[in-house]
Protein backbone atom coordinates (compact mmCIF):
# COMPACT_ATOMS: atom_id res chain seq x y z
CA UNK A 1 0.00 0.00 0.00
CA UNK A 2 1.60 3.59 -0.99
CA UNK A 3 0.08 6.75 0.55
CA UNK A 4 1.24 9.94 -0.86
CA UNK A 5 1.19 12.59 2.05
CA UNK A 6 0.97 16.15 0.12
CA UNK A 7 0.06 20.14 0.30
CA UNK A 8 -1.80 22.04 -1.72
CA UNK A 9 0.20 25.60 -0.41
CA UNK A 10 1.89 27.11 2.63
CA UNK A 11 3.49 24.76 5.13
CA UNK A 12 0.25 22.91 7.07
CA UNK A 13 2.40 20.17 8.29
CA UNK A 14 3.05 17.18 6.29
CA UNK A 15 6.67 16.52 6.73
CA UNK A 16 5.18 15.95 10.63
CA UNK A 17 1.84 14.16 9.79
CA UNK A 18 3.78 11.84 7.55
CA UNK A 19 6.65 11.03 9.72
CA UNK A 20 3.87 10.46 12.88
CA UNK A 21 1.57 8.00 10.30
CA UNK A 22 4.41 6.66 9.44
CA UNK A 23 5.50 5.91 13.24
CA UNK A 24 2.36 5.11 14.30
CA UNK A 25 1.71 2.42 10.93
CA UNK A 26 0.25 -1.05 12.35
CA UNK A 27 2.18 -3.09 9.93
CA UNK A 28 5.77 -2.60 8.49
CA UNK A 29 6.15 0.60 6.77
CA UNK A 30 8.87 2.63 5.19
CA UNK A 31 8.97 6.44 5.16
CA UNK A 32 9.76 8.03 1.56
CA UNK A 33 10.72 11.93 1.52
CA UNK A 34 10.08 13.07 -1.77
CA UNK A 35 9.83 16.67 -1.61
CA UNK A 36 10.83 18.42 -4.40
CA UNK A 37 11.96 21.65 -2.67
CA UNK A 38 14.69 19.79 -0.54
CA UNK A 39 13.57 17.26 2.10
CA UNK A 40 13.77 18.15 5.43
CA UNK A 41 14.16 14.26 6.65
CA UNK A 42 17.85 14.04 6.86
CA UNK A 43 18.13 17.27 8.33
CA UNK A 44 15.71 16.65 11.04
CA UNK A 45 15.83 12.58 11.69
CA UNK A 46 18.55 10.82 13.99
CA UNK A 47 19.72 7.46 13.38
CA UNK A 48 19.47 5.21 16.31
CA UNK A 49 22.92 6.23 17.61
CA UNK A 50 21.85 9.71 17.24
CA UNK A 51 24.01 10.48 14.11
CA UNK A 52 22.95 12.62 11.39
CA UNK A 53 21.45 10.47 8.16
CA UNK A 54 23.27 10.45 5.03
CA UNK A 55 21.71 12.59 2.54
CA UNK A 56 23.16 11.05 -0.25
CA UNK A 57 21.66 7.52 0.53
CA UNK A 58 18.25 6.88 -0.25
CA UNK A 59 16.65 8.85 -3.65
CA UNK A 60 19.28 9.63 -5.04
CA UNK A 61 21.01 6.57 -4.31
CA UNK A 62 17.99 4.77 -5.40
CA UNK A 63 17.58 6.65 -8.66
CA UNK A 64 21.24 5.84 -9.57
CA UNK A 65 20.26 2.52 -9.25
CA UNK A 66 17.06 2.68 -11.04
CA UNK A 67 18.88 4.64 -14.27
CA UNK A 68 21.18 1.79 -14.35
CA UNK A 69 18.03 -0.76 -15.03
CA UNK A 70 18.51 -2.31 -11.51
CA UNK A 71 14.79 -3.16 -9.79
CA UNK A 72 13.58 -1.45 -6.99
CA UNK A 73 12.07 -4.20 -4.82
CA UNK A 74 15.04 -4.37 -2.94
CA UNK A 75 15.16 -0.96 -1.23
CA UNK A 76 17.47 -2.14 1.87
CA UNK A 77 20.81 -1.00 0.80
CA UNK A 78 19.07 2.60 0.31
CA UNK A 79 16.87 2.47 3.75
CA UNK A 80 18.67 4.28 7.13
CA UNK A 81 16.74 3.44 10.07
CA UNK A 82 15.98 6.48 12.56
CA UNK A 83 15.91 6.69 16.52
CA UNK A 84 12.19 5.45 16.57
CA UNK A 85 13.08 2.01 14.67
CA UNK A 86 11.55 3.99 11.35
CA UNK A 87 13.18 2.82 7.98
CA UNK A 88 13.42 5.69 5.74
CA UNK A 89 14.33 6.27 2.85
CA UNK A 90 16.03 10.21 2.85
CA UNK A 91 14.91 12.82 -0.02
CA UNK A 92 16.79 15.39 -2.27
CA UNK A 93 18.66 18.06 -0.91
CA UNK A 94 17.30 20.50 -3.38
CA UNK A 95 14.91 21.00 -6.32
CA UNK A 96 18.24 21.17 -8.89
CA UNK A 97 18.52 17.09 -7.48
CA UNK A 98 14.91 16.42 -7.56
CA UNK A 99 15.01 17.68 -11.67
CA UNK A 100 17.92 15.49 -12.30
CA UNK A 101 16.14 12.23 -11.34
CA UNK A 102 12.90 13.23 -12.97
CA UNK A 103 13.00 10.44 -15.83
CA UNK A 104 13.49 7.68 -12.94
CA UNK A 105 10.44 8.74 -11.08
CA UNK A 106 7.94 6.70 -12.89
CA UNK A 107 10.10 3.15 -11.98
CA UNK A 108 10.20 4.59 -8.55
CA UNK A 109 7.24 5.12 -7.93
CA UNK A 110 6.08 1.85 -9.44
CA UNK A 111 8.94 0.05 -7.29
CA UNK A 112 7.26 1.79 -4.21
CA UNK A 113 3.84 0.80 -4.63
CA UNK A 114 4.88 -2.77 -5.26
CA UNK A 115 7.43 -2.90 -2.69
CA UNK A 116 6.98 -6.92 -1.06
CA UNK A 117 5.69 -6.74 2.36
CA UNK A 118 5.75 -3.24 3.41
CA UNK A 119 3.45 -0.58 3.10
CA UNK A 120 4.99 2.91 1.89
CA UNK A 121 4.18 6.60 3.24
CA UNK A 122 5.41 9.25 1.36
CA UNK A 123 5.88 13.49 1.72
CA UNK A 124 5.52 14.70 -1.39
CA UNK A 125 5.50 17.94 -0.03
CA UNK A 126 3.53 20.79 -1.79
CA UNK A 127 2.38 19.72 -5.23
CA UNK A 128 1.02 20.82 -7.99
CA UNK A 129 1.12 20.41 -12.31
CA UNK A 130 4.30 21.01 -12.06
CA UNK A 131 5.25 18.27 -9.43
CA UNK A 132 8.38 15.76 -10.32
CA UNK A 133 6.38 13.28 -8.02
CA UNK A 134 3.66 13.28 -10.31
CA UNK A 135 4.32 9.22 -10.87
CA UNK A 136 3.87 8.81 -7.06
CA UNK A 137 0.70 10.64 -6.90
CA UNK A 138 -0.62 8.45 -9.79
CA UNK A 139 0.71 5.33 -8.51
CA UNK A 140 -0.36 5.61 -4.90
CA UNK A 141 -3.32 4.04 -3.17
CA UNK A 142 -4.55 6.82 -1.40
CA UNK A 143 -3.69 10.54 -1.79
CA UNK A 144 -3.79 12.84 1.70
CA UNK A 145 -3.60 16.48 1.45
CA UNK A 146 -2.86 18.44 4.74
CA UNK A 147 -4.60 21.73 4.98
CA UNK A 148 -5.08 24.07 8.23
CA UNK A 149 -8.24 25.69 9.27
CA UNK A 150 -8.13 29.00 7.06
CA UNK A 151 -10.05 30.32 4.52
CA UNK A 152 -7.13 31.29 2.07
CA UNK A 153 -6.05 27.21 2.87
CA UNK A 154 -9.33 25.77 1.88
CA UNK A 155 -9.63 27.76 -1.73
CA UNK A 156 -6.36 26.38 -2.77
CA UNK A 157 -7.29 22.72 -1.29
CA UNK A 158 -10.49 22.79 -3.36
CA UNK A 159 -8.19 23.98 -6.44
CA UNK A 160 -5.92 21.05 -5.80
CA UNK A 161 -8.57 18.59 -5.14
CA UNK A 162 -10.20 19.67 -8.45
CA UNK A 163 -6.85 19.18 -10.27
CA UNK A 164 -6.11 15.76 -8.64
CA UNK A 165 -10.00 14.53 -10.12
CA UNK A 166 -8.66 15.08 -13.66
CA UNK A 167 -5.50 12.69 -12.72
CA UNK A 168 -6.04 8.91 -13.08
CA UNK A 169 -4.67 6.28 -11.08
CA UNK A 170 -1.94 4.26 -13.01
CA UNK A 171 -4.05 1.15 -11.76
CA UNK A 172 -6.55 2.92 -13.82
CA UNK A 173 -9.47 4.66 -12.36
CA UNK A 174 -9.77 8.13 -10.17
CA UNK A 175 -7.24 8.62 -7.54
CA UNK A 176 -8.73 8.07 -4.08
CA UNK A 177 -7.83 11.49 -2.09
CA UNK A 178 -8.26 12.34 1.68
CA UNK A 179 -8.10 15.21 3.61
CA UNK A 180 -6.34 15.78 6.81
CA UNK A 181 -7.30 19.06 8.94
CA UNK A 182 -4.37 20.10 11.56
CA UNK A 183 -6.48 22.37 13.77
CA UNK A 184 -6.63 22.54 17.54
CA UNK A 185 -8.75 20.21 19.20
CA UNK A 186 -11.22 22.52 20.84
CA UNK A 187 -12.04 24.00 17.00
CA UNK A 188 -15.36 21.63 16.55
CA UNK A 189 -16.46 23.94 13.36
CA UNK A 190 -14.05 23.78 10.65
CA UNK A 191 -13.94 19.90 9.67
CA UNK A 192 -17.74 20.27 9.17
CA UNK A 193 -17.25 22.99 7.07
CA UNK A 194 -14.87 21.36 4.98
CA UNK A 195 -16.64 18.44 4.14
CA UNK A 196 -19.61 20.88 3.41
CA UNK A 197 -17.09 22.77 1.12
CA UNK A 198 -15.74 19.75 -0.47
CA UNK A 199 -19.39 17.81 -0.83
CA UNK A 200 -20.96 21.52 -2.01
CA UNK A 201 -18.76 20.97 -4.95
CA UNK A 202 -18.96 17.58 -5.53
CA UNK A 203 -15.00 17.71 -5.42
CA UNK A 204 -14.20 13.66 -4.89
CA UNK A 205 -12.34 14.05 -1.16
CA UNK A 206 -12.90 12.60 1.65
CA UNK A 207 -12.17 14.63 5.16
CA UNK A 208 -11.05 11.84 6.86
CA UNK A 209 -10.30 13.75 10.14
CA UNK A 210 -8.44 16.18 12.57
CA UNK A 211 -5.06 16.19 13.47
CA UNK A 212 -4.37 18.35 16.60
CA UNK A 213 -2.65 21.33 16.61
CA UNK A 214 -0.07 20.48 19.27
CA UNK A 215 2.67 22.75 18.60
CA UNK A 216 5.13 21.38 21.49
CA UNK A 217 4.87 17.64 20.37
CA UNK A 218 5.24 18.93 16.70
CA UNK A 219 8.75 20.46 18.08
CA UNK A 220 9.72 17.18 19.65
CA UNK A 221 8.80 15.45 16.12
CA UNK A 222 11.07 18.30 14.62
CA UNK A 223 13.73 17.68 17.08
CA UNK A 224 13.74 20.84 18.76
CA UNK A 225 12.59 19.51 22.17
CA UNK A 226 13.04 16.61 23.89
CA UNK A 227 10.26 14.50 25.89
CA UNK A 228 7.43 11.93 25.10
CA UNK A 229 5.15 12.57 23.54
CA UNK A 230 3.29 9.23 22.99
CA UNK A 231 0.23 9.90 25.05
CA UNK A 232 0.30 13.50 23.40
CA UNK A 233 -2.70 15.20 21.67
CA UNK A 234 -0.84 14.81 17.93
CA UNK A 235 0.36 11.38 18.45
CA UNK A 236 -3.25 10.47 19.59
CA UNK A 237 -4.83 12.42 17.12
CA UNK A 238 -2.78 10.26 14.54
CA UNK A 239 -3.93 7.36 15.73
CA UNK A 240 -7.14 7.94 15.26
CA UNK A 241 -6.84 8.40 11.27
CA UNK A 242 -4.49 5.30 10.50
CA UNK A 243 -7.51 3.21 10.17
CA UNK A 244 -9.47 6.05 8.20
CA UNK A 245 -6.53 6.36 6.00
CA UNK A 246 -5.81 2.43 5.24
CA UNK A 247 -9.34 1.80 4.31
CA UNK A 248 -9.58 5.30 2.22
CA UNK A 249 -6.16 3.68 0.15
CA UNK A 250 -7.82 -0.46 0.39
CA UNK A 251 -11.42 0.80 -0.84
CA UNK A 252 -10.26 4.12 -3.09
CA UNK A 253 -12.24 6.20 -2.07
CA UNK A 254 -15.75 4.59 -0.51
CA UNK A 255 -15.21 5.60 3.27
CA UNK A 256 -17.39 7.62 5.64
CA UNK A 257 -15.98 10.75 6.86
CA UNK A 258 -15.69 11.56 10.48
CA UNK A 259 -17.99 14.15 10.84
N1 LIG B 1 0.08 19.15 14.16
C1 LIG B 1 0.86 20.23 14.36
N2 LIG B 1 0.65 21.06 15.42
C2 LIG B 1 1.43 22.14 15.62
N3 LIG B 1 2.44 22.48 14.83
C3 LIG B 1 2.70 21.72 13.77
C4 LIG B 1 1.93 20.54 13.48
N4 LIG B 1 2.43 19.97 12.35
C5 LIG B 1 3.47 20.75 11.97
N5 LIG B 1 3.63 21.78 12.82
C6 LIG B 1 4.65 22.84 12.73
O1 LIG B 1 4.41 23.59 11.54
C7 LIG B 1 5.64 23.87 10.88
C8 LIG B 1 5.63 23.24 9.50
O2 LIG B 1 5.53 21.81 9.69
P1 LIG B 1 6.02 20.77 8.60
O3 LIG B 1 7.47 20.98 8.30
O4 LIG B 1 5.58 19.44 9.05
O5 LIG B 1 5.14 21.27 7.38
P2 LIG B 1 5.24 20.95 5.83
O6 LIG B 1 3.86 21.04 5.31
O7 LIG B 1 6.00 19.70 5.62
O8 LIG B 1 6.10 22.19 5.32
P3 LIG B 1 7.03 22.31 4.00
O9 LIG B 1 6.10 22.40 2.82
O10 LIG B 1 7.83 23.57 4.23
O11 LIG B 1 7.90 21.07 3.95
C9 LIG B 1 6.74 23.32 11.78
O12 LIG B 1 7.18 24.36 12.63
C10 LIG B 1 6.03 22.24 12.58
O13 LIG B 1 6.64 22.00 13.84
MG1 LIG C 1 7.72 19.24 4.61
Amino acid sequence: MLVAVASAKGAPGVTTTARLLASVWPTDVVLVDADGAGGDLSLLARTESRAPLDPDRGILSLAADARRGLHVDGLDEHLQRTDGGLDVLCGVSSPEQMTGIAPVWPTVATGLANLPGRDVVVDCGRIGPASPVLPVLTAADAVLLVVRPRLEAFAHLRERVRWLSQLHSSRGGPLAVGVLLVAEGRDRRSLGELTQLLAHERLPATVLGQVADDPRAADVVAGRLSRSIQSSLLVRSVRQIVEPVRTLAATGGTVRTTV
